[in-house]
């Protein structure tokens, strides 16, 4: 229990701190909330979305799993991303990885987790259909590197494809889709430069 009361004890210091700033700071949280981005990340606990970008409370809408994965039957993230973009209109959705991503690892091995398993397929699927450019580098941390980047474009073309994303962009809504990497090592987000903020940037087929 002591342990647990250390967590008690830091959010009394929170909210010390929180109202000493602003007093009004848990009142008008309360009330409302208004993020401008949706961030999608790992539950890896090395991965904490919203001291990685310095916003407060509030600020960032946040939907964590296992490997940072977009599912499209996950009725979980599409609820999140649903909300997200059509009640509370964020501009930006930020599909985010990490290396050393335990996830990503696990799946380029032999199966043997349990259940995580079944989620693992996703990137093991993903594994074997780049399985010629990954074999072809010969450093292993290297190759998980680059299949912690080919997960987050995977993830980031899974969103872009949803009728979600496709309907906010034909109704000329601002709505851009971002790719990024945090580097576990240095502790810096790397932008792997794929912004997607319009349907014509996406396969045809997806168009609504
Ligand atoms: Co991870």
């Amino acid at each position: 229990m002591k342990e647990l009361n250390r967590l008690f004890e830091n959010n009394k210091k929170w909210v010390l701190e929180k109202t000493r700033e602003n007093p009004d700071f848990y009142t008008s949280l309360s009330n409302s909330q208004d993020p401008q981005y949706l961030w999608i990340g790992c539950s890896d606990s090395r991965v904490p979305a919203n001291q990685i970008v310095g916003l407060e409370a509030g600020e960032l809408f946040v939907h964590r799993n296992i490997g940072n994965l977009f599912v499209h039957s996950d009725i979980n993230c599409l609820s999140v991303l649903d909300y997200a973009v059509n009640v509370l209109k964020v501009k930006h959705v930020i599909l985010c990885g990490h290396y050393e991503c335990g996830a990503v690892k696990a799946a380029m091995e032999k199966p043997g987790k349990g259940i995580v398993d079944h989620w693992l397929c996703h990137i093991r699927d993903l594994f074997l259909q780049h399985k010629d450019e990954l074999f072809s580098i010969e450093n292993l941390k290297k190759r998980q590197h680059r299949l912690v980047e080919l997960n987050v474009v995977q993830q980031v073309y899974n969103i872009c494809h949803t009728p979600i994303v496709q309907n906010a962009w034909l109704m000329q809504r601002p709505l851009c889709v971002h790719g990024w990497i945090y580097d576990l090592h240095t502790g810096f987000l790397k932008d792997l430069n794929l912004c997607f903020s319009s349907a014509s940037q996406v396969e045809n087929l997806y168009h609504v």
